[in-house]
């Protein structure tokens, strides 16, 4: 970690500062902001689902990604010893202020700020401290949802019921599926790889899982809204209730563009940019992959004998392309006559000559 800078975001760090300054320069990039980016595109999609779902859910996306301990954890009921408020798992700016870790650090202060709203979706860029891989950056984005109901009217039963029925809706929105199909499950009170699925916020929590490439690939955790977490907000949980949920944009993204990397989110590439617009998700755009490094053609043009083999030729090219200490080159000769047309045998006499004297020149002396 570098020398901390005057302050992030407005916060001054201190001694607990450990924000690398690859983490750093992601800050304000605003990707979802972007209606070209598919982040931005997913964002969208999410926002015109629940606005056609409730006409009176709010949108968010232009919180500042530093925020409070307390927001961030505490309100959440996170206990002070757990794992992801170590500095391991989570960028501090100082001893009270990380990179938000979750959208979910937002729940509170939304629901104190305005309390005549009950419906919001909140998305934001996140951060937690991670290994990098193909599917894995601590930079990603999260969209968060919650929605309340009269606690007098309305029972946990069916807060649970419209919580189900609205993300099975979202998912099959997204993806052009039947609910209920074998492409989507809930794991909930019971162990899901080993673990139970459990959030300190929600009470029960639960995650949806889709099927995308042979495997079941987690895209949201979700869940009751806890009482405590209701009365932080400044709620009473006698008038009110509600659920939550915290989906990972990266992950949908991926797969709806055929996004092969999570790191070409944040590609300056233009390669990647031109292939998204507005219009991606309604024309099922997919992503067509690109090399980082330009390619230079060259042809081969060639007599063949009749037992010739496309593969034997593919394959030493490769083993010549990657060869240490060896480089080989071909060039296309333009055999050309400005008053007439050549024919055949005279262009091949001549060739021959030009590869005689290779042969002697270039390959000869390096065999020698
Ligand atoms: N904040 C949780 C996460 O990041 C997701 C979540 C949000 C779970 C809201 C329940 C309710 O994994």
């Amino acid at each position: 970690v570098m020398a901390p800078p005057e302050e992030i975001l407005g916060i001054k760090p201190d001694g607990k500062y450990n924000v690398p300054a690859g983490v750093r320069e992601k800050l304000g990039k605003n990707l979802l902001l972007n209606s070209k980016h598919p982040l931005g595109i997913l964002w969208k999609t999410v926002q015109e689902y629940f606005a056609e779902q409730d006409s009176n859910c709010k949108f968010f996306d232009t919180e500042k990604p530093v925020v409070s301990t307390v927001d961030c954890f505490d309100k959440l009921r996170v206990p002070p010893d757990h794992v992801s408020r170590s500095p391991s798992d989570t960028y501090y700016v100082n001893a009270d202020y990380v990179l938000r870790t979750h959208t979910s650090a937002h729940q509170c202060q939304f629901l104190s700020q305005y309390p005549e709203i009950t419906s919001f979706l909140c998305a934001g860029d996140v951060y937690r401290r991670d290994e990098i891989d193909a599917s894995h950056y601590p930079a990603f984005h999260q969209c968060e949802g919650v929605r309340l109901f009269d606690a007098q009217k309305v029972s946990k039963e069916e807060v649970m019921e419209d919580l189900k029925k609205t993300l099975e809706g979202l998912a099959a929105h997204l993806f052009q599926l039947k609910t209920g199909e074998d492409t989507m499950r809930w794991l909930d009170e019971l162990l899901s790889h080993g673990v139970y699925v459990y959030f300190p916020f929600t009470e029960p929590s639960l995650e949806l899982e889709i099927f995308y490439n042979e495997d079941w690939m987690e895209v949201l955790g979700c869940g009751v809204i806890h009482h405590d977490v209701l009365r932080n907000a400044g709620l009473d949980p006698e008038k009110v209730h509600g659920w939550a949920f915290g989906l990972g944009l990266e992950r949908l993204a991926m797969v709806l563009f055929g996004i092969p990397d999570i790191r070409l989110f944040w590609s300056d590439d233009a390669r990647f940019a031109q292939q998204f617009s507005e219009g991606s998700f309604s024309e099922k755009t997919k992503f067509k992959p690109f090399s980082k490094y330009p390619p230079v053609l060259k042809d081969i043009s060639m007599w063949i004998p009749e037992d010739f083999v496309d593969n034997d030729l593919f394959e030493m090219i490769r083993d010549e392309g990657g060869g240490p200490g060896r480089s080989s080159k071909m060039f296309r000769v333009t055999w050309r006559d400005m008053s007439r047309t050549l024919t055949n045998e005279e262009v091949n006499a001549k060739h021959e000559k030009v590869l005689e004297h290779l042969t002697w020149n270039v390959v000869t002396s390096v065999a020698d």
